[in-house]
């Protein structure tokens, strides 16, 4: 058995702020079993079934349209299943709503930017949060843990006392990555999350999730640049039309590979 790893940075900088450790328990194991849902006459994600890691960040990649989304929504509790199950730590979870799946730890960064325009960087980041951070966070609490959030994930600068609705877009996504982080999930789902960012931006970023992965959470990344994919992924799953194709561990993946799985006759024709 490896020894329990050390907290991550995020883990540490929300401990030293908060004065307190994680609100939800650790989460062990994280799977999909045949899980689909259907649109009308649409499929968007048909028998799908992974088993997710702590300790691994696992790429979700396919084409536009593919099912990547509705994957994550389904896990985020924002969309009902049409059929199959979420299990984790071997329990079926019927989750309800996005806040269940908060409760047992899950947090999500969505492909949608979603910030509230009229209210400040600092209560973007705790929108949502459970009554336990809030109450744990005074006024002048919260405004300095979310800059020191902004500040491990922005190389520049970020008023975090300022409205939201202010800010260029590749700031607001870090203030959704910054709210996710906050909570401090076991389980952190990010679809598409740094496609607003400069190649230079994404730096921190990447290193505060691969850091957050190596303290034993799970990480499921949906992108769809093939570097990213290949620096981050310890594991990936290629869908094609709603389905999952393969699953490559590490030593497996190559962008050619990756390629050939997600649009085989587009690769094809290419030749
Ligand atoms: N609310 C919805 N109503 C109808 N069809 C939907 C809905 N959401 C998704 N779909 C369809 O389901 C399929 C899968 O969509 P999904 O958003 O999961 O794909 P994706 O892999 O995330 O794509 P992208 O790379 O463009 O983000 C698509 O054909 C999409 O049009
Ligand atoms: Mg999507």
């Amino acid at each position: 058995m490896p020894d329990t790893p050390s907290p991550s940075r995020m883990e540490a900088l929300m401990a030293s702020h908060l004065g307190a450790a994680r609100t939800t328990l650790p989460v062990s194991t994280l799977q999909i079993r045949g899980l689909g849902k259907r649109y009308g006459q649409t499929v968007a994600l048909s028998d799908a079934t992974v088993a997710f890691q702590p300790g691994a960040i696992h790429t979700i990649l396919g084409e536009n349209g593919s099912g990547k989304s509705t994957m994550l929504k389904i896990l985020s509790g924002v969309v009902a299943p049409s059929e199959g199950r979420v299990v984790m730590n071997g329990q079926d979870i019927h989750a309800r709503s996005p806040f269940d799946m908060q409760r047992l730890g899950l947090a999500t960064v969505f492909q949608e930017v979603l910030i509230a325009p009229h209210r400040s960087v600092t209560d973007n980041i705790f929108l949502g949060c459970d009554g336990f951070i809030r109450r744990a966070h005074d006024r002048r609490k919260r405004l300095e843990t979310a800059r020191a959030l902004m500040a491990a994930l922005a190389r520049f600068p970020i008023d975090v006392a300022g409205n939201a609705g202010s800010l260029p877009l590749a700031a607001l996504q870090l203030v959704v990555i910054a709210r996710a982080f906050v909570r401090l999930p076991s389980i952190l789902l990010l679809d598409e999350a740094t496609a607003a960012l400069d190649y230079a931006d994404r730096d921190l970023v990447f290193d505060a999730v691969e850091d957050y992965a190596r303290a034993g959470n799970i990480v499921v990344f949906i992108s769809h640049r093939m570097e990213e994919v290949r620096r981050l992924s310890d594991r990936v799953t290629v869908l094609r039309s709603g389905r999952v194709i393969e699953t490559l561990e590490r030593a497996e993946i190559s962008s050619q590979r990756l390629l050939d799985l997600m649009a085989p006759e587009a690769h094809l024709h290419a030749q």
